[in-house]
């Protein structure tokens, strides 16, 4: 249980809060780099800011303010040149500092044009493993950790995005829940399929330890070998924001208080018979949340979580919430996240800030899946692997709704239909 006071420090993400000054000292993932082959403007909301994501016609990305320094005509009516993204109102066009550089009228009428002060918010934005990252914090500008699992090869990646109407807070909480394995998806997904029984393998032991990036949750279930890597090695509660499971990230971004962006980030390394493969581009596809008739989606690993988070509200009550030894992780991030804070309010770099472009360039993780990752098996063994295989028969089980495209793309790499 929390105070409110310290509940709406969590959850509160606008700028000058703490938990708004806090995360924006991390780089955050906002989208894919794909869909910019069918748009170049997207107008989006972070941590509570108006901003139009764009590619301009040199290829650069920007992600500046919504409305245009001159008289706040939407930006995301404009369009984009080589050198910026212009305002259709009166055609200032901005740079992706958000810099005004171009004024029409004044730069054809008066002898000294002023761009003096037309200046709006403009955040760095890079492109790394098909996805964007934007950085919206103070300069200067913090390394981006380049994950090692971004730097693998031979792998078909996928990005799924995903519009969750809750705060983010509730969603990262449950990157350190291991026992929810457990209810909401065996036990749930075996009611829907119709069982009476909750037969699903009980949770015997849970440990949480910390480590320079984030949490690690452990666990043994009955079944389970005590050696088992989900005991050795662990999940990742990835600081600040993020979950990572050996094969793939989540992310939950925070739109505002009440809004959440997930971002997820897929990895499966082909078959050996299949290198080298080079994936051109990665597909971004956004799942959808609710069925045609208003209903929680709830066949799909990810969904399932969704169907959770905003079953807590649009902002979770913890001041009637009661924690138990299943909550441990829960407890240990919520503290890491107060003292984290302070660090910002002290003047200090918080945890997992990284400067040193040398070690932002490859970060090991902890990580359960590296050698099926990093050295792969040829398609028989894919075809007969416990986790691989599902992928055949089953679909994409993590998020609803998989274009057709995508799974053809997915069925390509792989060589399915070669098989
Ligand atoms: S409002 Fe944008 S150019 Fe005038
Ligand atoms: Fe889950």
């Amino acid at each position: 249980m929390l105070t409110a006071d310290k509940n709406e420090m969590l959850v509160r993400v606008g700028p000058g809060t703490p938990m708004g000054e806090l995360l924006r000292r991390y780089w955050m993932p906002i989208g894919g780099a794909s869909e910019f082959e069918t748009m170049s403007i997207k107008p989006i909301r972070l941590m509570g800011e108006n901003l139009v994501l764009y590619k301009d016609q040199s290829g650069t990305f920007g992600l500046v303010d919504r409305h245009c320094p001159h008289r706040r005509a939407d930006m995301a009516n404009g369009w984009v040149e080589p050198n910026g993204i212009r305002c259709s109102y009166h055609g200032w066009l901005m740079d992706e500092t958000g810099q005004c550089i171009e004024q029409p009228f004044e730069d054809t009428t008066s002898p000294r044009p002023s761009k003096a002060g037309c200046k709006i918010a403009g955040y760095p934005v890079r492109e790394v493993a098909g996805l964007l990252w934007a950085y919206m914090g103070p300069q200067p500008t913090p390394e981006l950790p380049i994950w090692e699992p971004f730097t693998w090869g031979n792998g078909f990646r996928e990005i799924v995005l995903a519009d969750v109407p809750c705060n983010w807070f509730q969603c990262q909480e449950n990157s350190c829940d291991p026992v929810h394995f457990e209810w909401m998806h065996d036990n749930w997904s075996n009611r829907l399929r119709g069982d009476d029984i909750n037969a699903a393998a009980k949770h015997l032991k849970i440990k949480f330890e910390e480590f320079p990036h984030g949490l690690i949750y452990k666990r043994v279930r009955e079944g389970q070998p005590a050696d088992s890597v989900y005991w050795n090695v662990g999940r990742l509660a990835l600081w600040p924001n993020g979950f990572y499971l050996g094969s793939h990230f989540e992310w939950r971004v925070p739109v505002d208080d009440e809004n959440t962006l997930s971002v997820a980030w897929f990895f499966v390394r082909v078959p050996k018979d299949r290198e080298p493969y080079v994936q051109g581009s990665v597909p971004t596809w956004r799942s959808p949340i609710k069925d045609a008739q208003g209903r929680w989606i709830g066949s799909h690993v990810i969904n399932q979580d969704i169907v959770a988070w905003v079953g807590q509200g649009v902002i979770a009550d913890r001041t009637k919430e009661n924690l138990r030894s299943s909550d441990v992780g829960i407890s240990m991030m919520r503290q890491r996240f107060f003292s984290e804070m302070e660090a910002v309010a002290a003047g200090r770099d918080p945890m997992g800030v990284l400067r040193d472009p040398s070690a932002a360039k490859c970060v090991e993780l902890p990580n359960m899946s590296r050698k099926l990752n990093t050295e792969g098996v040829t398609f028989a063994e894919f075809k007969n692997h416990p986790l691989l295989k599902d992928r055949l028969i089953n679909g994409f089980r993590f998020h609803y709704g998989q274009p057709a495209q995508v799974r053809a793309e997915f069925e390509q790499a792989i060589g399915v239909a070669k098989a």
